[in-house]
């Protein structure tokens, strides 16, 4: 390898000595330029291209001022020094003013010269690459530490404005929910309260700011099922929350701990966070008014089907009245022709005697009174007015059992005998476009429930059926088929019709409040709706139809057997 040192040196023949030194290497290439003084090689330091540079500053050196110059202009290239006395206060001196290595002239020989050079510049090398790498590892650092800083102000920026979006959207969802009609409560899987709106906590709390939220549920208020308390534990809430399955319940009864009563509609679905069920939303509303208009409107339309009834209950006691009548008179008039007859008789079977006259007599009174068609006539018009007696009041007995005025619990009633009594009521609705076909299961049990609704579901439906027969067949006569069957804890009531039958649309909306497709005056679509909120809301029953367009209609209403408590809730 070629190393190239600079010498600088005042004394000619000194020169000459170290070139030789460094040129008697027998592995190194030593290139040596001369310079004689400090100055001279200034110039040349500046062209560059040296290794090493090597200075004699005679003895005593004493210019470090020159050494530091020369060292200042060498840069990198490491600086050594000779000089004639081996001295410690020199070589800190020269070592000070920066040179690399500092030798004493008389020690050095021409391998220990050489050598000196070549590490010097080896160390030189090694210290410009570490330092090189050191100054790479700085600026990776500060590159990193850059890096970072911006990143950190980055993502503090954007949290700070993922809070304010929170923090807005919190805002917005409480101030959309405060302004709900319907109350909205979160609760977790435990049953604290963790969200609350206005209307929640004013149906449950009371005030306007009372706070629910860190309470448990259950210190709020409670579902009733009944006369049943559901606590959150073994409720439908937790229940929710534990399997993410819907609850709904358009007539639940919520008891709050304020002491208030409220009827409500109410669903609950699962709060999920992050795909885990956490706990559970509970929206809610007011119905209580609903409901009471809904007991009036049913009310009203029990008066009026009453109403409407009533011209077929008086046509129907009128006819066996009217014969009961006629045939009190003809007793009446029989009487009145009998009664001087059986008095002649009796003084003829008192005394025994009669002339052939008055015998003659007699015969011919008896024959202008029809005697024997009398005698004949007479039970009978006696059996058809007990018979008639009878009829009319099976139809009173029928009426009151089917009016059930007052009656708010739940009874236990047979329902054989509301469809025998609500046919009887209804005949005159019925008789002139429909057989009746009755098909009661004689072991059917009694089941609970509001007597006075469900024979208004019966007639609705039974009324329902005879239209639909009419309009099929006007002037004909169709069937009407009654079934009663009891199973598994249910019992299963069939009107069936072979009448008109329903499109898919008509089926779809049979059920809403006032849909009829009757003219005015005959129907005001209240009677499916009323059916429906008697068996599914206050029974806790299904009500269902399977019908056909031009064959006719099956209406199925199924009702839990049971206490009454647990089946549905009670009329509010
Ligand atoms: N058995 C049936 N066969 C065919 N259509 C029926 C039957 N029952 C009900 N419907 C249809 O459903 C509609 C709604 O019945 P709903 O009893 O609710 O009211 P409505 O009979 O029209 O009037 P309302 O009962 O109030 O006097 C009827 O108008 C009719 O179109
Ligand atoms: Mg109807």
């Amino acid at each position: 390898m070629t190393t190239k040192v600079l010498l600088v040196e005042g004394d000619a023949a000194q020169a000459a000595e170290l070139v030789e030194m460094m040129a008697a290497g027998a592995h190194d290439d030593f290139v040596v330029e001369h310079a004689e003084s400090v100055a001279a090689a200034g110039p040349l330091l500046a062209a560059g291209g040296f290794d090493a540079v090597l200075v004699d500053f005679g003895d005593p050196i004493g210019r470090s001022a020159d050494l530091a110059g020369l060292v200042a202009a060498a840069g990198a290239v490491p600086v050594v020094v000779l000089t004639d006395r081996d001295d410690q206060e020199l070589g800190a001196a020269a070592m000070q003013a920066g040179a690399q290595d500092y030798l004493v002239r008389r020690d050095i020989n021409g391998e220990a010269l050489r050598r000196v050079l070549r590490y010097s510049r080896a160390r030189i090398r090694a210290q410009a690459a570490f330092e090189q790498t050191l100054a790479a590892h700085g600026r990776e650092l500060e590159r990193e530490v850059a890096e970072r800083t911006s990143k950190l102000s980055r993502e503090i920026a954007d949290r700070i404005r993922v809070e304010a979006a929170l923090r807005e959207s919190q805002h917005r969802i409480q101030a959309i929910t405060d302004n709900l009609f319907e109350g909205v409560l979160v609760v977790d899987g435990a049953g604290m309260v963790v969200f609350s709106n206005r209307s929640a906590r004013l149906l449950l709390g009371g005030t306007l700011c009372d706070t629910l939220a860190e309470r448990h549920v259950d210190e709020v208020f409670t579902l009733m099922e009944g006369k049943r308390v559901r606590r959150f534990g073994d409720g439908p809430f937790h229940h929710v929350a534990r399997t993410g399955e819907l609850y709904q319940n358009d007539d639940a009864v919520f008891q709050t701990a304020m002491g208030r009563t409220l009827v409500v509609a109410l669903a609950c679905s699962p709060l999920i966070d992050e795909g885990r069920r956490v706990g559970a939303i509970l929206s809610f509303r007011d119905i209580g008014a609903i409901k009471k208009a809904q007991q009036e409107a049913l009310q009203a339309s029990k008066l009026a089907s009453v109403g409407q009834l009533a011209a077929g209950i008086a046509h129907e006691i009128n006819t066996p009245t009217q014969y009961i009548g006629d045939n009190l008179r003809f007793i009446g008039d029989a009487l009145a022709t009998l009664m001087p007859l059986l008095d002649r008789l009796r003084a003829l079977a008192l005394d025994g005697q009669m002339s052939p006259a008055e015998r003659e007599d007699l015969r011919q009174a008896l024959e202008r009174a029809d005697f024997d068609f009398l005698l004949e006539e007479m039970p009978a018009a006696v059996g058809q007015s007990l018979e008639g007696v009878g009829q009319v009041s099976r139809i009173v007995l029928a009426m009151k059992e089917f009016s059930h005025p007052g009656e708010r619990e739940k009874v236990a009633i047979n329902l054989n005998r509301a469809v025998e009594n609500t046919l009887a009521v209804s005949r005159n609705e019925w008789k002139h476009v429909a057989e009746i076909d009755l098909d009661l299961d004689a072991g059917l049990p009694d089941v609970h429930c509001l007597p006075g609704e469900i024979n208004q579901v019966l007639l609705n439906l039974i009324v329902n059926a005879a239209h639909a027969i009419e309009r099929a067949r006007p002037g004909g006569m169709g069937r009407i088929t009654i079934r009663t069957r009891s199973r598994d804890g249910w019992i299963d009531v069939v009107v069936a019709d072979d009448g008109t039958g329903m499109s898919d649309e008509i089926k779809e909306r049979i059920f809403d409040p006032f849909f009829t497709t009757k003219e005015v005056g005959k129907g005001t679509g209240q009677g499916l709706a009323i059916c429906r909120d008697v068996v599914v809301n206050k029974h806790g029953g299904r009500i269902v139809v399977d019908t056909e367009e031009g064959r006719g209609s099956a209406f199925t209403v199924s009702l839990p057997l049971g206490d009454g408590a647990t089946a549905g809730f009670a009329a509010q």
